[in-house]
């Protein structure tokens, strides 16, 4: 039997501890790396999109692309950012091309990722983010394949 990849679990105090986590990824990101971010509204998704921006040396602001869908930003690598808090189903993500081709050349980051269900790319870290508030968050981490297991290794 396949065991399930252990996860590798966290704590961000703050939003600075968060976007520091993201820091770290970003700067180890590889292209075609695709970071699936859960976790209920103000879990702090997007703060650690930010921070995965700031480690891939994107200059400027990151917002939740809530209603663009996605926005992208020039990095050293290009990251993408996606946000499915509005998409009505998966099949919606797949019509628009929502992850497309380019995917391979830069970073992806999806926020409320289970939403893109089986659009969703097999290969990928997931972090699932709990807390809210002023409180502290919790990242519960997992990578679905080796090439991620470096995103793992980055932030231990
Ligand atoms: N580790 C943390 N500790 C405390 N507050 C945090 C932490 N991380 C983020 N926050 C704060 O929580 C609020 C919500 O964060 P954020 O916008 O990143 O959440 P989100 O998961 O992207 O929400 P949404 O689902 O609405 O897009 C922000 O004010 C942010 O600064
Ligand atoms: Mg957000």
């Amino acid at each position: 039997m396949n065991a399930a990849p252990p996860e590798f679990r966290l704590v961000a105090p703050d939003p600075a501890a968060m976007r520091a986590l993201g820091e770290r990824l970003g700067r180890a990101a590889a292209a075609g790396d695709v970071i699936a971010l859960t976790g209920p509204l103000g879990a702090g998704k997007t703060e650690l999109a930010r921070g995965i921006a700031r480690g891939l040396g994107v200059v400027g602001p990151v917002a939740s692309p809530t209603f663009v869908l996605l926005s992208e930003h020039e990095g050293r690598l290009p990251l993408f950012h996606l946000d499915c808090y509005r998409l009505a189903g998966p099949e919606e993500a797949l019509a628009a091309g929502l992850l497309d081709e380019r995917g391979a050349d830069g970073v992806t980051v999806v926020e409320w990722a289970e939403r893109l269900g089986p659009a969703l790319p097999t290969g990928r870290l997931e972090i699932r983010l709990a807390g809210s508030g002023d409180h502290a968050r919790t990242l519960a981490c997992r990578a679905t394949d080796p090439r991620h297991h470096r995103l793992l290794e980055a932030l231990a």
